[in-house]
């Protein structure tokens, strides 16, 4: 009997004991949710500040690169309480790695889709989660947990170096298409970011500049497309900008990044600066920015000073703490996921390319020059047809594997390009660029960001070589493209907003020889922002706005101009006539105009087409515009008015001779009421099916009342007001096709918030 009791004790309970010593002696371990409380406990002053500060650059002043080489940021790993260190990624048209690491030979490309104004030029929010979820298995597959994207600051003026990387001029379009993104990034357990939170609208004197802006635009424009995608989608991460707000630095900015983000939106993930943004550590801990990025060695010496001083309570670190671990919990470093460094690149560059060409927008089609006939012979001019752009620079760009030139696409689509002005574009590219002055250089933070290559001068075209050429083909497409990045704004100058005396003289003499022997010209814009247009629009026949379209830019330009695909983009901002005609044309990038400190946004609420169609400026193409190879006819708009919505429908039907896809725009007029409102606002949106000649679907909108309400400044609330609202649904900004009106009997406040 003793002897079994000594037996039970020695091997049954003993081991249990010490084992239960054991854990007992180990501190709290991060677990899930319900252990972050235990865990902040555990841990010391340093660790806690650790917590709240990245690692440091990774690759940069000493810092050795990340496991990931490219990736941008990681964190500190606390691995006696079981946490990791994560690791963060860009960008918005993909997912930015080295492709090469040194000493290993497989590579690490990943897939670059078009940026994000094409993505907005589709109007499918379907598509657009496609692509953040394939973005998303990169990330995953390549081992990153946070994708810093997608970015949501809105087009204010066309110049904005930035703004391939962002959607649109419209706060709606961009919340819809981030909320989509980020949908598709989250459903592969990765973390997207919304970020330059906010009114970061150019990259002018950006880590100094104020923006100075009205609550109401504010709250209406700038703000709204965060707004819908922190309520839609739930991102675990947004990211504050560089540039004051009314002189607040955005990243010590508690009214936006407490207040409004977390208080009123209810925003549940953690906030990190831009990379190097702001000065001070204590007030970006105070306004609730939880986590500098990519953080330094002064930061936390600063943070463990400031909490030992007591001039920083610690509170504060716990609570930041807390933000950063809830999201910690859910990525797949923390959960251990097993990266295979081998996502399906083939199958993404289908989505690629297939997204590029439902977001290309026609532009112009006189006589259905496009499509063009499959076997067609063509006169391919312009450099951009070899050297063509997939994307802009900066921590934007994507290392993709290959970019498919516009040449190379058409080829491989069966168009029979002339071969001697193929060869003689590729010899004279080739050639330039052996020269010095053209050669490719990294950009002020190396080759990660992107190259800076310079402009060479679009070809001279002989005119007994451009006799033959138009004698012995079809038709002619000229390419023009331009690039930006960060750190710089656009200039409206020859070379960017305009074209060089080259471009214009090319499109001329092109056009000029073509029309004498009765063929047509067709210009591809291998753009990332708006340019001028009218002064030689009516020289050609047609013009395909392919944006920059990622890596299968080729191929969906040749999607297109076959007719495989029938274009279905639509404007996502404005191109006006001339620059000088944009609302903030004046203001943009600020004073003193040699060294911008202070930028006004006098227009306020009139960015884009609210100002162009309340103060009936035309521009040269609207927001909302793009023809199709079919046309739509809209019918029967009925309008319901419910207890707390309104609710559409009409009629939308393909009665041209071809299959095609519509983007249904509804635009409200609110009443001549206390505030002064905008003649147009974008309140919701739809992209029809794939609709067979005859065939027709029935399109339905909700309206709630926050989609009706304006802001009203003085007494900070959303308010609809009473009177007779018209419902205009078109096809564009300029294009009302269908409307009807509905009353509101008296003023509904929707929402009272702070005062901002
Ligand atoms: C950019 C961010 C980017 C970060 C990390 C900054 O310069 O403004 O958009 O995510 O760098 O690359």
């Amino acid at each position: 009997m003793l002897k079994k009791v000594f037996l039970i004790v020695v091997f049954i309970i003993l081991p249990h004991l010490s084992e239960r010593a054991a854990l007992a002696s180990l501190p709290p371990q991060l677990t899930d949710k319900a252990s972050i409380n235990e865990v902040i406990k555990a841990m010391t002053l340093e660790e806690k500040v650790k917590m709240v500060v990245g690692s440091g650059m990774p690759g940069m002043f000493g810092i050795p690169k990340a496991e990931i080489e490219g990736a941008v940021g990681v964190t500190h790993a606390i691995p006696r309480l079981g946490i990791p260190a994560l690791i963060f990624a860009d960008g918005p048209a993909g997912l930015r790695i080295n492709p090469i690491r040194e000493g290993i030979p497989n590579t690490y490309y990943t897939t670059a889709f078009p940026i994000e104004t094409l993505l907005a030029s589709t109007w499918d929010t379907e598509m657009v989660e496609a692509v953040g979820s394939a973005i998303g298995d990169e990330a995953k597959e390549y081992g990153v947990d946070i994708l810093l994207a997608p970015a949501l600051n809105l087009h204010r003026n066309p110049l904005g170096g930035r703004n391939f990387e962002y959607f649109s001029e419209d706060p709606l379009l961009t919340g819809k298409m981030g909320a989509s993104y980020v949908k598709g990034v989250q459903s592969q357990g990765v973390g997207a970011t919304l970020k330059h939170f906010v009114a970061n609208n150019q990259e002018t004197n950006r880590m100094q500049i104020d923006t100075v802006v009205s609550q109401r635009a504010l709250r209406e424009l700038y703000l709204r497309g965060f707004e819908i995608a922190v309520k839609e989608s739930k991102p675990l991460a947004v990211m504050s900008a560089y540039n004051q707000i009314n002189g607040v630095p955005a990243s010590e900015n508690k009214e936006l990044l407490t207040t409004i983000l977390r208080k009123e939106w209810n925003f549940n993930g953690f906030v990190m600066t831009d990379w190097f943004a702001g000065k001070d550590p204590i007030a970006q801990m105070r306004a609730g920015n939880d986590l500098i990025m990519p953080g330094e060695q002064k930061h936390i010496t600063r943070l463990i000073h400031a909490v030992k001083s007591g001039l920083l309570d610690e509170e504060i670190l716990d609570r930041n703490i807390k933000h950063i671990l809830k999201t910690v919990v859910k990525t797949p470093s923390f959960k251990g996921y097993e990266y295979s460094n081998q996502p399906n690149l083939e199958e993404h560059a289908q989505v690629a390319r297939k997204v590029a060409s439902e977001g290309m927008v026609l532009l112009k089609n006189d006589e259905k020059t496009l499509p063009l006939d499959k076997n067609a012979k063509i006169g391919l001019f312009g450099n951009t047809q070899i050297e063509t752009i997939k994307g802009g620079t900066g921590s934007g760009i994507v290392q993709a594997k290959y970019t498919v030139s516009i040449a190379e696409g058409l080829e491989k689509q069966g168009f029979k390009l002339h071969q001697g002005l193929l060869s003689s574009y590729k010899a004279y590219v080739l050639s330039l660029r052996q020269l010095p002055e053209y050669k490719s250089k990294p950009g002020p933070l190396g080759i990660e960001f992107g190259l800076v290559t310079p402009r060479i001068p679009e070809k001279p075209i002989p005119s007994n070589e451009l006799q033959d050429v138009v004698k012995d083909t079809d038709s002619g497409i000229i390419t023009i493209g331009r690039i930006s990045g960060e750190f710089e704004d656009r200039e409206n100058e020859k070379g960017d907003f305009l074209l060089t005396n080259e471009e214009q003289s090319m499109i001329e003499t092109v056009s000029e020889a073509y029309h004498q022997a009765g063929k047509k010209v067709t210009v591809v814009l291998n753009i990332g922002g708006p340019i001028e247009v009218a002064s030689w629009r009516e020289k050609v026949d047609s013009i395909l706005l392919a944006w920059q379209p990622g890596q299968e830019a080729g191929h969906a330009v040749a999607d297109i101009l076959s007719g495989k695909v029938n274009p279905s983009g639509k404007l996502s901002t404005t191109f006006p006539m001339k620059y000088n005609d944009v609302p903030s044309a004046k203001s943009f990038p600020g004073t003193p105009k040699d060294n911008p400190k202070v930028v006004i946004y006098e227009e306020d609420l009139y960015l884009g087409y609210r100002y162009y169609t309340t103060f009936d400026v035309k521009p040269a193409y609207e927001f909302g515009y793009g023809l199709s190879y079919t046309s739509f006819h809209y019918e029967n708009l009925e309008v319901e008015k419910k207890k707390n919505n309104i609710h559409l429908n009409l009629n939308v039907k393909n009665v041209g001779d071809v299959k095609g896809r519509e983007v249904v725009q509804v635009y409200l007029t609110s009443p001549n009421g206390k505030l002064e409102e905008p003649l147009l606002e974008l309140k919701a949106f739809e992209k029809t099916k794939e609709l067979k000649p005859l065939e027709h679907q029935l399109v339905e909108f909700t309206l709630n009342l926050n989609d009706l309400a304006s802001f009203d400044e003085k007494k900070s609330l959303w308010v609809v007001e009473k009177g007779r609202y018209k419902v205009n649904i078109g096809t564009s900004s300029e294009s009302i096709l269908q409307s009807t009106t509905f009353r509101i009997d008296e003023d509904i406040i929707v929402e009272r918030v702070n005062d901002y």
